[in-house]
């Protein structure tokens, strides 16, 4: 499976970056395929708005089977799910339920067997690799289970690599990653090599990388998985502050105090949505507060 998003795009020639302008809090409005796109021409415009406001994401029966040394794994077996913009969205479900495969196909990462994906009302899952990459550069943030930095680079380096790529100037870069690895703790590290640091300091590390050209559309699978509770306070912090700005959050997490932050929690069981509601019937009747998560303890 290719691991490659943000720094380690694999599209980055020399030409200039074709788009100059960051940030760009949202996605790109492409109702119409691209001709050059590997999209089916057949491709419906987009299927609009749901009940509650604007689709970001749209997925219907995606289907995806892992086969390896001769056995089949389906790890995905008709998915339908849509988000709207600026809801934050935890993605709950035991382990092999299929949370990251489809993270992964999301972020075009992977690609289904079966079913469409629609990102802002565009049919995205026959996307080109090199289109993906551009899409993620300028729309998509991606948090991986494994943080997947370049080990060798700094952490400074890490974090604004991708903004360079998108056209950032130097100094924009190095003011976003400053402000994003105060925001987590980390801003001792800058100058750390990534492969020096803790599991936890690379969590955070690739969450600032995913989030410094200010993506419409957050994907993070477990971005908390390996944090104590303060570096979790401050990842939810960060979240939180994301979340107010409008921006949409598709977050994988074992953690229910995590998914409580959340507006909806989709549970995943065997490949299929087994359950999707709204967050509202928290202990004392209602939704979690990012308050109250901070009073947590442990
Ligand atoms: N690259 C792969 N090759 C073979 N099987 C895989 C691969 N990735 C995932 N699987 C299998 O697909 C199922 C779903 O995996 P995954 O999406 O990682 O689940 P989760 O993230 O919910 O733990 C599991 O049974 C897993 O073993
Ligand atoms: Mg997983």
């Amino acid at each position: 499976m290719s691991s490659t998003a943000g720094a380690s795009d694999p599209v980055r020639g020399p030409e200039r970056p074709r788009f100059p302008r960051i940030p760009r809090p949202r996605l790109p409005r492409a109702r119409t395929p691209r001709p050059e796109s590997s999209a089916p021409s057949a491709t419906p415009a987009t299927p609009g708005a749901g009940p509650h406001g604007e689709a970001v994401l749209r997925v219907r029966g995606l289907v995806r089977t892992h086969r390896s040394e001769g056995s089949a794994v389906r790890a995905l077996d008709g998915v339908d799910l849509d988000v709207d913009r600026g809801e934050f969205v935890a993605v709950m479900g035991p382990s092999g339920a299929g949370k990251s495969t489809l993270l992964h196909l999301l972020g075009g990462l992977d690609r289904p067997d079966g079913g469409q994906i629609w990102l802002e009302g565009r049919r995205v899952d026959g996307l080109s690799e090199a289109r993906w990459a551009l899409l993620r550069r300028r729309s998509v943030g991606i948090v991986f289970q494994f943080s997947n930095l370049v080990s060798t680079m700094t952490v400074a380096d890490n974090v604004e690599l991708p903004a360079l790529l998108a056209g950032a100037s130097a100094r924009q870069a190095r003011t976003r990653r400053e402000e994003l690895l105060g925001e987590l703790g980390l801003a001792d590290k800058a100058r750390a090599v990534a492969a020096g640091l803790s599991g936890g300091e690379q969590q955070r590390v690739a969450l600032a990388r995913a989030l410094v050209n200010e993506p419409g559309l957050l994907l993070a699978d477990e971005p908390t998985g390996s944090l104590d509770s303060r570096s979790t306070r401050d990842v939810l912090r960060l979240l939180t502050r994301f979340h107010e700005q409008g921006r949409t959050i598709v977050l994988v997490t074992h953690d229910a105090r995590v998914a409580a932050t959340a507006e909806r929690v989709v549970s995943l069981f065997d490949g299929r949505v087994a359950d999707d509601a709204a967050v509202e019937s928290a202990p004392r009747g209602r939704r979690t507060t990012l308050a109250d998560v901070l009073e947590l303890k442990g």
